[in-house]
């Protein structure tokens, strides 16, 4: 039984393979045919902060393979009713794999830790691992071959931006990530990845034009993410200099393309003329969240 808390969970050839399998999967899907490879399994989404995007591509992809889903909300418990090593011993009686989005990474390890089942991160403090895999998978398909390929990635160096360096070194993309320096990649994860991923090719800078030069891809995220709603002045004032407007994106190279995992706060880290011009694939991205996860499902409980 495996769990996906983050990207150090994969080998760089199971994230190949689950790209395999997610193409594969994606053409069936548009020619209109839905193989029930999970029929009868059932998923739990346990989910203490909101989502679309996850949650909606996780309960549909999991309808088209055949399985069924719970969403589990509030009204669970989690963290508050029973100890999660309880909570987890028992979830797993019930189900073939938990999707769990939480405030606090360690409490998904914890889950991890006791549940009888998968456990898949949908997002934590500390990496957003389904995010990364629809990224690069969205990326190869519009670019082909990733290795050698550079994405940009600007503005607050969180969750996102750790999955996607994980996912950039494994696969072989060169990465640049510009923040000011509050907001970069922090050092304990730093020390991780290079001892576990010891080929990434990692640049970091405070200079967003330097980070941008020449890349394939130019990426970013919000500035204030769920939770840290209260620093959010302070954080408009700290990385005003870090918006990807228009200009920004002209020194990237002529064929990139624009990513963001979304939820977008417009005119905040991206312009609206980025997000929703020629060069934006925000929603191509969105769409292959879906396809990787069913990807993911049907590799993890095959
Ligand atoms: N990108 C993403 O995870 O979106 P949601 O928060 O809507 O799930
Ligand atoms: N960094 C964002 C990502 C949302 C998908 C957050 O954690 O809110």
């Amino acid at each position: 039984m495996r769990h996906v808390l983050s990207l150090f969970d994969l080998t760089t050839s199971e994230i190949q393979e689950l790209f395999q399998l997610t193409g594969q999967l994606k053409q069936q899907y548009e020619q209109g045919l839905r193989q029930p490879l999970l029929q009868g399994r059932t998923m739990a989404l346990l989910f203490e902060k909101p989502s679309l995007r996850t949650r909606v591509s996780f309960e549909s992809g999991m309808a088209h393979l055949g399985g069924s889903t719970l969403f589990l909300g509030q009204d669970v418990g989690w963290g508050q009713r029973e100890a999660i090593q309880d909570f987890a011993r028992v979830l797993g009686c019930y189900v073939d794999v938990v999707v769990c989005r939480a405030k606090r990474h360690a409490d998904v390890e914890l889950l991890a830790r006791h549940a009888t089942c998968s456990v898949i991160n949908g997002l934590t403090d500390y990496s957003h691992p389904c995010q990364a895999l629809a990224d690069l998978y969205t990326l190869q398909e519009l670019q082909g071959p990733l290795p050698g390929k550079r994405l940009a990635y600007v503005g607050d160096a969180y969750n996102v931006t750790r999955s996607l360096a994980i996912a950039c070194g494994k696969l072989g993309l060169r990465m640049s990530v510009a923040s000011p320096p509050k907001y970069q990649l922090d050092a304990p994860f730093l020390e991780r990845l290079r001892r576990e991923v010891p080929q990434v090719q990692l640049e970091l800078t405070d200079d967003p034009r330097q980070a941008v030069r020449g890349a394939d891809a130019v990426y970013t995220d919000v500035w204030t993410s769920m939770g840290q709603e209260a620093e959010r002045e302070q954080r408009l004032r700290d990385l005003a200099a870090y918006q990807v407007d228009s200009r920004l994106m002209q020194l990237a190279a002529p064929h990139a393309c624009f990513l963001h995992c979304l939820p977008a706060h417009r005119g905040e880290e991206v312009t609206d003329d980025v997000l929703d011009g020629p060069q934006s694939e925000v929603i191509r991205q969105a769409a292959n969240r879906m396809h990787v996860q069913k990807g993911l499902l049907a590799w993890l409980l095959k």
